[in-house]
């Protein structure tokens, strides 16, 4: 079997360093910012904590849950006081969890130059590879397996690059008895790791089929678009580590908060719950739905397949949960089956977890975590995907700055999760199409 190696040579390191002693401080945006552990011992806890964001616009990294997880909570020196006086008046503990974000930035980035400098031969999705390294080997696997990859060149992002996917299969996506699997990721630009585990998702269909799943590759077809969020993810490299949103500029709105976040963005009960009108908020819904031309890619590629659909996986990062719609508290008539065959994938997954992580919670994103509109999750099942979630994967108490060293093992992990979901997705595929 033919496999593409990822080499970088020693030109592009030198190249790399003098780029970072340019951004040396990129990262003192960050300074004396830092994060709080909140104990939330119920609802009403979750919801202080909710209107200290839209409030304040404080960055929660995690949101917790009652009695189960603590919230992460990034605050700003100007925002402590307050912070701090809320949470004192409302009775909620909290703990120091990092004093200064842009030291342990720096540490990341300096992690991953080390991981970058003692390995040869890596693969791509064993890194944190840049926008263009995607493309390329998007490329690549298309011109080497053109009976089985198709790349689809879906769109511009704002600033211009090429949103790119993947469709695979081994009948020219012609068979209309196969269901299609679709993920994406780097939706939210800050969250790196989303996007190693849809190229892992590539390389294990493609480049290193199994015997044992053989089935996974003939009797389904895929599409897989690694990155949703190309601006906002360069972005996060040359600029702002923690960047979460597209990068669109609307004057009318706001002359120094660019962007929105892309999954309030989506059509559905649209800037109802869980946002921000605050063009500067991490919530914001943007000024109408589809305002950004990432979200309309997402939307025309479900639009485009539906009928086949059968599961939408939109890979975020981090937490350990498999959620589904609706954002609003409210179950879908199919919530029997939809929770099934997320609790499938939550216990694939923990069956292989690390013992430091958490064990996968899996339930309606507005009963488990917070009530949204907007969301990927919410549009793919209000649209018809019979099974649309939204998949957070560890992150290990590291939040967004999963160790390199983890990766490979996120990789190998949530394909154990994408597997037995496209295996249910397969028979509850077969199951639909032939009631029609
Ligand atoms: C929740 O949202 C869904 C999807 O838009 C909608 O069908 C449902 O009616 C909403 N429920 C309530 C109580 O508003
Ligand atoms: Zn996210």
């Amino acid at each position: 079997m033919r496999m593409i190696k990822f080499k970088m040579d020693t030109s592009f390191f030198v190249i790399l360093a003098l780029v970072s002693s340019v951004f040396a401080g990129k990262h003192d945006i960050y300074s004396r910012h830092a994060v709080y552990g909140v104990e939330l011992r119920d609802q009403d806890d979750v919801a202080t904590l909710f209107n200290l964001q839209q409030k304040l616009n404080v960055d929660i990294w995690e949101h917790g849950m009652a009695r189960v997880r603590d919230a992460e909570v990034m605050v700003s020196p100007e925002q402590s006081k307050e912070f701090f006086e809320t949470l004192d008046n409302n009775g909620l503990k909290y703990y120091l969890k990092i004093e200064d974000v842009s030291k342990v930035l720096k540490e990341h980035e300096e992690d991953l130059a080390k991981w970058r400098r003692n390995r040869n031969n890596r693969m791509i999705f064993q890194d944190y590879p840049r926008y263009a390294e995607v493309n390329q080997y998007m490329e690549e696997i298309a011109a080497r397996y053109p009976n089985l990859v198709t790349l689809v060149n879906a769109g511009k992002s704002f600033e211009g690059r090429d949103i790119k996917y993947l469709k695979i299969s081994t009948t020219n996506f012609e068979d209309p008895r196969k269901p299609v699997y679709f993920m994406d990721g780097m939706m939210h630009a800050r969250e790196w790791v989303t996007t190693p585990v849809t190229m892992y998702s590539i390389f294990r269909l493609v480049e290193n089929l199994r015997d044992n799943e053989r089935d996974l590759l003939e009797d389904i077809d895929w599409i897989i678009l690694p990155i949703v969020n190309p601006d906002g993810y360069e972005f996060s490299h040359t600029d702002d580590r923690l960047w979460r949103r597209t990068r669109s500029v609307n004057l009318e709105v706001s002359t120094t908060c660019f962007g929105v976040d892309a999954n309030r963005n989506f059509d559905v009960d649209f800037n109802t719950l869980g946002v921000s009108s605050d063009p500067c908020s991490q919530t914001y819904p943007g000024v109408a739905p589809f305002s950004e031309p990432e979200t309309r890619i997402v939307r025309d590629i479900l639009s485009k397949y539906l009928p086949r659909i059968q599961l939408y996986n939109n890979i975020h990062s981090h937490g350990n949960y498999v959620l589904f719609g609706f954002g609003n508290n409210t179950l879908t008539p199919n919530v029997a089956q939809l929770h099934h065959v997320a609790a499938a994938m939550g216990a694939a997954m923990d069956a292989v977890k690390l013992p430091e992580a958490g064990y996968y919670l899996i339930g309606n994103s507005g009963l488990v975590l917070y009530r949204t509109s907007g969301s990927a999750q919410d549009y793919g099942q209000h649209v018809g995907v019979p099974f649309s979630y939204t998949l957070e994967l560890p992150g290990y108490g590291y939040d967004f700055r999963v160790p390199p060293s983890f990766i490979d093992h996120i990789n190998e992990e949530t394909w154990k999760g994408i597997a037995i979901t496209a295996r249910l997705s397969k028979i509850h595929y077969r199951s639909r199409t032939s009631r029609q």
